[in-house]
C-alpha cells in the first residue's frame, strides 16, 4: 500500500536529508512532509533510501539507507566485520564514532525528558572505562540455527547469521568452545564470564538447572559478592555495577538509621551496599518478583540482619493495578492479585531505589512510592522514555527531578542507562 501523503510504497527509492535522531537509534528525515525513519544513518547525512514499510495509520515511513551520498564527519568504518545494514542486528551504531554515539544518546535522554515530562535538563552520557566500545560485554546470547550453528540474528529478521567472534565480548567470553563448535538441538547458547571464576556456557533448552556464578563488586570502599543465576539478570558491562552503585549511593546519601526500599531488587546489588551504609540502626527492604533472584538475594544479604527480601511484584505488594497489556490473556495476567497493600511494605521510608524493567514503574507504583514520603528516590532506567513518563508521574505526586547521570553501558548499540535523582518538594 502506498503512503497517501507521499505516494511512496515499499521498495520505492528517494533521496533524503537526515535531520534528527530518534529513540531507538534511527535517523529522522522528511519527505514531502512525511517522517521517514532510516536505520544506519547519522544526522547531517544525505542518503538514498529504500522504503521498507508504512507505519501504523500512515504516521511515518520506515526505510533503509542504500547509499550514503554525503557522509557525516562522525561516520566510521564499522569495527566489526559482521555489522551493517542487513547484517548482524546486535549493534546498530557501529557506523558512528563512539564519542558521537554518546552525544546522540544524550540527546535522546534529554529529548524524552523534555517531551514526556516537560523537564529541560542537561545530559551527558559518560563512558565506562575507556569507553572504546569493544570488549564491553560479559554476557552474550547467540541464537542457534537448524544446522546447530551459533550466530546472531540479522537486523530486523529472524535469520541467524553464523559469526566467528563478537567484537563486544570481553576476551574469553565467546572464544573456543562457543562459536567454533556445533550446538545440535539447541535454540540458543549463552556465554557468561563472571568477575570471579570460570566462564559458563548455557545451551537452551537444557535439562540441567541453571548454574550460578559469583559476581564481586567493589564500590564506595565496600566489597560484596553476589550469587546470581548464570541466566539471571546482571549488568552486562563489567564496570556497570560499580558505577551504578556509586551513583545511587551518591544520589541518595544514605545515613545510619535510614529505612530504604529497594524496589525491583534483583539479587540485591543495591540492597547490600545500602544495608552496610545505613548500619544496623537502619533497614533495607528489597522487593523482587523472580523467585530464583529472591532466593539468591536472601543468600547475598544473609550477613545483614537489617535487610529483608520481600518476594512479589511491586505493584501487587503496593495494592495497585498491574499495568494494562494488550490481548485477553495478557489482560487476565495483568489483573492485580491483591487490591490491598501488603503488610510487608512499610507506610514510610527515608529513601527509595527504583530499578524497573524496560516498561518502567508506571503511574500506580510511582504514586504509591511517593506516598512513602522518602526524602530522595534514585531511579535506575534502561529506557529513557519509561523514565520520562515516570518522571511526570513522580512530579505530579510531589517529587522533582534533582539530578541525572547517564552511562554508556551498551556501547555500539542505541541503549543507554540513566540514573535519576528525585527529591521531595517542600
Ligand atoms: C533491571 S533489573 C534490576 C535488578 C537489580 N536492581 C540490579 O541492578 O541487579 C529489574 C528486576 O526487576 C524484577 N521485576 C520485574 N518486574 C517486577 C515487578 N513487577 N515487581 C518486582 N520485581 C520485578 C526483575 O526480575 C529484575 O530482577
Amino acid at each position: 500500500m502506498a503512503d497517501p501523503r507521499t505516494g511512496l510504497a515499499a521498495g520505492a527509492e528517494v533521496e533524503v536529508e537526515v535531520t534528527g535522531w530518534a529513540h531507538g537509534g534511527l535517523g529522522v528525515a522528511r519527505h514531502d512532509g512525511q517522517v521517514v525513519f532510516v536505520a544506519h544513518t547519522i544526522p547531517g547525512e544525505r542518503v538514498r533510501v529504500r522504503i521498507r514499510e508504512l507505519g501504523p495509520q500512515g504516521r511515518y515511513l520506515r526505510a533503509e539507507a542504500i547509499e550514503v551520498l554525503a557522509p557525516s564527519p562522525h561516520r566510521v568504518p564499522a569495527p566489526c566485520p559482521w555489522a551493517g545494514p542487513g547484517r548482524c542486528g546486535g549493534c546498530d551504531l557501529q557506523h558512528i564514532a563512539v564519542d558521537h554515539q554518546r552525544v546522540l544518546k544524550a540527546g535522546v535522554v534529554r529529548e524524552q525528558l523534555a517531551r514526556l515530562a516537560g523537564t529541560e535538563v542537561e545530559v551527558t552520557v559518560e563512558p565506562l572505562g575507556s569507553g572504546a566500545g569493544a570488549a564491553s560485554r560479559t554476557r552474550i546470547e547467540y541464537a542457534v540455527d537448524a544446522a546447530g550453528r551459533a550466530g546472531l540474528r540479522r537486523s530486523r529478521s529472524h535469520d541467524i547469521m553464523p559469526i566467528d567472534e563478537c567484537l563486544l565480548g570481553m576476551p574469553g567470553v565467546d572464544g573456543p568452545g562457543v562459536l567454533d563448535r556445533g550446538w545440535p538441538g539447541a535454540t540458543s547458547v549463552a556465554a557468561v564470564l563472571p568477575s570471579t571464576g570460570a566462564r559458563v556456557i548455557l545451551p537452551e533448552p537444557t535439562a540441567l538447572r541453571t548454574p550460578t556464578v559469583t559476581e564481586r563488586v567493589t564500590a564506595a570502599g565496600m566489597t560484596h559478592d553476589f550469587t546470581v543465576a548464570a541466566s539471571g539478570f546482571w549488568q552486562i558491562h563489567p564496570l556497570a555495577p560499580t558505577a551504578f552503585v556509586e551513583t545511587v549511593l551518591g544520589f541518595l546519601d544514605p545515613q545510619p538509621g535510614d529505612r530504604v526500599l529497594d524496589l525491583y531488587a534483583g539479587v540485591g546489588l543495591f540492597a547490600a551496599f545500602l544495608a552496610e551504609a545505613v548500619t544496623p540502626l537502619g533497614q533495607v527492604i528489597a522487593v523482587e518478583s523472580d523467585p530464583q533472584a529472591c532466593s539468591h538475594a536472601k543468600g547475598n544479604l544473609r550477613a545483614y540482619r537489617n535487610a529483608l527480601v520481600v518476594p512479589g511484584r511491586v505493584d501487587d505488594l503496593f495494592g495497585v493495578p498491574r499495568p494494562k497489556r494488550r490481548g485477553a490473556a495478557a489482560q487476565r495476567a495483568s489483573r492485580p492479585r491483591r487490591s490491598v497493600r501488603s503488610g510487608l511494605i512499610p507506610d514510610r521510608a527515608d529513601l527509595v531505589v527504583l530499578d524497573p524493567p524496560r516498561s518502567g514503574a508506571g503511574p500506580g507504583v510511582c504514586r504509591a512510592v511517593a506516598s512513602l514520603g522518602a526524602r530522595r528516590i534514585a531511579y535506575v532506567a534502561c529506557d529513557p522514555a519509561a523514565l520520562a513518563r515516570d518522571t511526570a508521574y513522580l512530579r505530579e505526586a510531589g517529587y522533582a527531578l534533582a539530578g541525572v547521570r547517564a552511562f554508556d553501558a551498551f556501547p555500539m548499540t542505541h541503549h543507554v542507562e540513566t540514573i535519576a535523582l528525585f527529591a521531595r518538594q517542600p
